[in-house]
């Protein structure tokens, strides 16, 4: 694991889109994966900039998101297909037929799961792909207790989960409990990851990964085995380090 400790979210943004926008000028067909939450909307924010500004195209870029809610639309304000048409492939030269997002309103989730496994190796297997973590350490949506070796499949959230991300929600919405996520045997073939972290809240998650045992307790931990891992954090996120 490459550990990039920088000064603030702003910093880790930067530096996060410099490694995408490096990685498409390399090779403009590249397949990307992808995240929802808060932590990579300044990055994306950077890519629809140095897109405007035509430093970097995805005219012919594949993307595949880690995740999506199993029981909402990509209609659904809270769906990580809309979150992720809001956040950067509407502002974006993308091909939005090129876009992937595991299928929230399958009529067969284990069916749609396989699928999407089969449309990544199809692609040619993820050049880099971007994560982030939930305090708890789960990286996607693979939960503590996850298999180090899963791959696309159903998953239950915890109540930690729930909790963090009932922010998203209105009070009397439905709040699924239920996702689709690409495995961590998935997210470890990817030939580069790329996990970002800011703030204090993150700081035992990020303590636990890089410096706790490698263990299913702490999903994000399975990155130790990935030969091409960088974690870019800042300085809030890294103060539980040695
Ligand atoms: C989202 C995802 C999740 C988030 C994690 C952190 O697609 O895969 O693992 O990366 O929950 O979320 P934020 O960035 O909101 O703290």
């Amino acid at each position: 694991m490459q550990i990039v400790i920088l000064k603030d979210a702003a910093e880790v943004a930067h530096y996060g889109a410099q490694i995408f926008v490096d990685q498409i000028n390399k090779k403009a067909d590249s397949v990307i994966g992808l995240a929802t939450g808060s932590t990579p909307v300044a990055l994306y924010q950077d890519l629809i900039a140095r897109n405007a500004a035509k430093e970097v195209s995805f005219a012919a870029v594949t993307s595949f998101n880690l995740d999506e809610y199993l029981g909402l639309t990509g209609e659904h304000p809270q769906s990580y297909r809309y979150f992720m048409n809001e956040q950067l492939f509407n502002h974006v030269d993308i091909d939005k037929s090129n876009t992937h997002v595991p299928p929230g309103d399958a009529k067969n989730p284990l069916t749609a799961c396989k699928e999407y496994e089969a449309k990544i190796e199809a692609a040619g297997g993820i050049d880099v792909q971007l994560l982030g973590i939930g305090r708890n350490g789960h990286i996607g949506f693979n939960e503590p207790s996850s298999g180090l070796t899963s791959r696309t499949r159903v998953k239950t959230l915890t109540k930690a989960t729930i909790e963090d991300n009932a922010r998203f929600f209105a009070a009397d919405e439905y709040q699924p409990h239920l996702s689709i996520t690409m495995g961590i045997g998935t997210i470890l073939d990817s030939r580069k990851v790329v996990l970002l972290a800011t703030g204090a809240n993150k700081a035992d998650a990020i303590q636990a990964m890089v410096e706790g045992p490698l263990t299913a307790a702490c999903p994000a931990s399975a990155l130790q085995m990935h030969r091409n891992a960088v974690i870019v954090i800042d300085d809030a996120a890294a103060s539980k380090l040695a």
